[in-house]
């Protein structure tokens, strides 16, 4: 996979691209990470790349020519587009499945105010990582690149994304690990008990528990299976230990 970054600020990214799992993946050739300086693109003497909005209102917007020359200077027809955006649609875990799967993914990333509406119409998707605004693309780029890269074959160790939070609409169950005992808190009793049944039916319990609580809004949506549906009744009943 190949991931292009359009930024005025490539500087932002040195430390995560070399860093961990992010920083192995590059090494192991997983993916390629290019970045174009949308300045380079600037026409006029002082390598202006915004302007004051028309309409009036604070603050500047960045200019079609130099991010639209930018863009078409690395795009194929292999390309798919994200321009990060608070407009855009929220990242989700099956966004970034979706993205892991391309060949060439672009991530735009704008400065200042904001970027002159008519670059979006030359995008496939806008793609907001949350509701709250930041100062510029470069962060949600990461975020979004951070969330891509690990979900490439060769990342992390085969099957280790399977259980995690959203895969499968929830949140993911508690871990630990050692000691049993922590300053007087001790690991849950049926982690321990080898029994392999008992310790899925507890991870499912917890996982639906916590969803229930924290994401009142995933487990609305959430198509229970048989399974869950049992172990709830389980829960209910006082029949589970959770
Ligand atoms: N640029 C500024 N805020 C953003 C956000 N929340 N998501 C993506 N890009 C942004």
């Amino acid at each position: 996979m190949r991931i292009t970054v359009l930024t005025l600020f490539p500087e932002m990214y040195h430390d995560f691209l070399s860093t961990s799992i992010i920083g192995r993946s590059l090494e192991r050739e997983l993916v390629q990470v290019d970045f174009v300086q949308i300045r380079d693109f600037a026409k006029d003497k002082f390598k202006h790349v915004d302007d004051s909005p028309y309409g009036g209102g604070m603050g500047q917007v960045m200019k079609c020519q130099p991010v639209l020359d930018a863009l078409h200077s690395v795009k194929n027809e292999n390309s798919y587009t994200v321009m990060m955006s608070p407009l855009g649609k929220t990242l989700t875990q099956k966004k970034a499945r979706e993205l892991s799967k391309k060949d060439h993914l672009i991530l735009m990333c704008g400065h200042y105010e904001g970027l002159d509406a008519r670059i979006n119409n030359h995008v496939d998707e806008l793609l907001s990582i949350g509701d709250y605004v930041l100062t510029g693309g470069e962060i949600a780029s990461m975020v979004v690149m951070d969330s891509v890269i690990r979900l490439l074959k060769g990342s992390i160790s085969e099957g280790s994304t399977d259980d995690e939070s959203f895969e499968n609409g929830l949140l993911e169950y508690p871990q630990y690990t050692m000691p049993r005992e922590y300053e007087g808190e001790k690991v849950p009793e049926v982690l321990l008990s080898g029994n392999h049944a008992k310790i899925r039916e507890w991870r499912i319990a917890k996982s639906l528990l916590a969803t229930k609580e924290n994401r009142p809004d995933l487990y609305a949506k959430h198509e229970f299976t048989k399974e869950e549906i049992k172990i709830l009744k389980k829960i209910e009943e006082g029949k589970l230990d959770v």
